[in-house]
């Protein structure tokens, strides 16, 4: 059997507040211990071959939740820029981030800024982590660039097509997800790539982010080559 082309595995990580619940911890504790499965998973999907993984880490809607969660995750990603993160450096791994960057700190964006330029030359294995991301935002922000672009004289309508306005997305440059990963039961996109997910595979498993294992993507892995695709194939 021809064999489903596998370069991008897209997901959405979810399910830490209950993780930590169920065992009586912090909302907060689930948090750490999924930074630490991201770590994890980013070396074990390298290892698998995968050329590229989308982690969805916080959304704009995410911005919404108590002051202390989110004082809390900024205080996370601010030490797992700073210190753990710099295992991915040599590890091979390239980081990339995708969102409305104004909205973060200016230290954070500033760390972010530095593993981006660290890890640049890493072309085996890229990471891109989904940070105060929002789908519909991307797409706004890309309608605003075409329209920006035909104003200026730099483009005709004749040629936007799917390649040039996809080409104005975060996502410029890097295949399509052939696969989307939802962890802790729920069945929803909340608003994840809504565009670059047009022909992936779903997957929906009930285990929390932070119980999830190299093991467990390797399964989901095996399922998507048993799954017939009629576009997409090697
Ligand atoms: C996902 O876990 C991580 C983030 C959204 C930052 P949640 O925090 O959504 O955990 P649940 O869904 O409440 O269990
Ligand atoms: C989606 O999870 C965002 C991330 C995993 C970062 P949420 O837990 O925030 O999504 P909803 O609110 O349940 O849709
Ligand atoms: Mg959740």
């Amino acid at each position: 059997m021809e064999k489903n082309i596998l370069e991008h595995i897209a997901i959405i990580m979810d399910g830490n507040g209950r993780w930590a619940l169920s065992r009586g911890l912090p909302r907060t504790a689930g948090h750490k211990k999924g930074a630490e499965v991201l770590l994890e998973i980013s070396k074990a999907a390298k290892q698998m071959g995968v050329k590229y993984l989308t982690v969805y880490a916080f959304s704009t809607e995410n911005w919404k939740r108590s002051k202390d969660e989110v004082d809390t995750l900024m205080g996370l990603l601010r030490q797992y820029l700073s210190k753990d993160f710099n295992e991915l450096v040599s590890q091979g791994i390239r980081v990339r981030f995708i969102g409305e960057r104004d909205m973060l700190p200016s230290d954070i964006l500033e760390k972010m800024g530095e593993l981006e330029e660290k890890t640049k030359d890493n072309l085996q294995a890229t990471l891109q982590v989904a940070l105060s991301y929002g789908s519909r935002a991307e797409i706004v922000q890309a309608v605003k660039g075409v329209a920006s672009k035909i104003k200026n004289g730099d483009m005709s309508i004749k040629e936007i097509d799917e390649k040039t306005f996809a080409d104005m997305l975060y996502t410029k440059d890097i295949p399509d997800p052939d696969i989307l990963i939802r962890t802790s039961g729920e069945q929803r996109l909340s608003n994840f790539l809504l565009w670059q997910l047009a022909y992936a595979e779903f997957f929906f498993v009930d285990t929390y982010w932070p119980d999830f294992t190299g093991e467990e993507l390797k399964q989901i892995i095996e399922k998507y080559q048993k799954r017939d695709r009629r576009y997409g194939k090697n």
